[in-house]
């Protein structure tokens, strides 16, 4: 007999799924292990002194600070956030079309209430970014893949997609992108695709999901604008975060959007934490309008451009022999290795044996059976010269597999 708690489970608690990742950093804190498994910031270049300079706030404003705040988010943040990311989002948005998060994770919670019905079916990239996908998982939804490549999203495929889907009486409820350097792929969606997939979502109307955590990360070439700034109308919602920029233990992101669905989120905020902490809100925003972020980006983007380098250099010693590829990513925190004869589920334990962890593929594929040859290898975290051990202990494990160098 189930017990009192699974007699009385609601129906999406009995078909959550938890997430993989976090049930494998329990393996990944052994001693001696080397981790590309996460998706952390490097802790050594938290800009730590100039953040705690806004201390004094918590003495200052402590009437405020210590007290609730309102669901949309502190006003001074929202102002700063407003003008900063005009440039990206093609103008300044006004204050009722950004609402304050805890992490751009709740934006994408919040979008889900906002949106997703049982059984509704939502477009993402095969690959996608894992949590996310148990996200809107949990809220009911259905996938349908559309693949990545060195380009981004492959949106052409999307028409075919919907059309197919909507002739079998399925319900298409949202595109959801991660635009620059994607979380797994590490691609970018090139401008003419931005450009497309706006053209598709008016033509079938159906809206964007633009998730941006890893934007403002770019170590080579340049910044391309939003989705969000193509789109005229009002079908892009964008988020974007604190978390690679500054700390993710803020947890402090945001989402731009149409009124009107910012409305609907904000609802669902008041029912699922009231407000996002107004300490956290408040620090970040004095750090930021003293100019502080616009300092620390070029500080982070060097750091994480020398381990992207040593990571290439790597992984051409180590891994090219073995007959891997991967696309060389532009920014954010994250390399997508393909090992085309190689099972990455097993490597992944065989690696672990060998002290050095990733994340294999296919937990990040919404369509059963992809990922099974991919590795997500993460490079901020660790420093140039672990990195090159931990390859070199990777190119082992693969070896030991039975692959023979070419
Ligand atoms: C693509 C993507 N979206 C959203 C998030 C959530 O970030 P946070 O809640 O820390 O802002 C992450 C975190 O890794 C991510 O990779």
């Amino acid at each position: 007999m189930s017990s009192i708690w699974g007699q009385n489970l609601s129906s999406i608690a009995k078909n959550s799924r938890p997430s993989p990742i976090r049930e494998m950093l329990a393996v990944i804190k052994q001693p001696g292990m080397i981790s590309f498994a996460g998706g952390m910031p490097a802790p050594e270049i938290f800009p730590v002194d100039k953040f705690y300079e806004g201390a004094h706030l918590l003495k200052d404003d402590a009437a405020n600070l210590l007290q609730y705040g309102t669901t949309e988010g502190y006003p001074p943040l929202k102002e700063f956030l407003a003008t900063w990311t005009a440039p990206r989002m093609g103008r300044k948005v006004d204050h009722d079309e950004i609402l304050i998060t805890t992490g751009s994770q709740q934006a994408l919670d919040l979008f889900g209430w906002a949106m997703i019905d049982e059984g509704d079916y939502v477009i993402v990239e095969d690959p996608s970014y894992l949590a996310a996908l148990t996200v809107f998982f949990n809220h009911g939804a259905k996938f349908l893949g559309v693949p990545v490549d060195h380009l981004g999203m492959q949106v052409e495929l999307i028409p075919g997609i919907i059309e197919k889907a909507r002739s079998e009486g399925k319900n298409v409820k949202f595109i959801y992108t991660i635009v620059n350097f994607q979380n797994p792929a590490g691609s970018t969606m090139s401008i003419e695709r931005r450009k497309r997939l706006v053209e598709i979502s008016k033509k079938y109307n159906v809206p964007v999901f633009e998730d941006d955590p890893y934007g403002y990360v770019r170590y080579d070439g340049d910044h391309l604008p939003s989705i969000f700034s193509f789109h005229d109308g009002d079908g892009v919602i964008y988020a974007g975060s604190y978390s690679k920029i500054l700390s993710p233990g803020t947890r402090v992101g945001w989402v731009t959007g149409p009124k009107e669905i910012i409305r609907n989120m904000t609802v669902f905020k008041q029912g699922t934490d009231l407000c996002s902490s107004p300490i956290t809100q408040a620090l970040v925003a004095e750090y930021c309008s003293k100019g502080y972020l616009d300092e620390h980006l070029p500080v982070i983007i060097d750091n994480y451009r020398k381990k992207r380098d040593a990571m290439e250099v790597s992984f051409e010693k180590h891994l090219k022999p073995l007959g891997a590829t991967w696309v060389k990513p532009e920014g954010g925190f994250f390399y997508w290795l393909e090992l085309p004869s190689i099972n990455t589920n097993e490597l992944f334990k065989k690696a672990i044996e060998k002290k050095v962890a990733f994340v294999p593929g296919a937990p990040f594929c919404p369509m059963e059976g992809s990922g099974l040859h991919n590795a997500r290898i993460n490079y901020t975290f660790s420093a140039p010269d672990v990195i090159e051990e931990g390859v070199s202990r990777l190119a082992e494990a693969i070896q030991e597999m039975g692959i023979p160098a070419l």
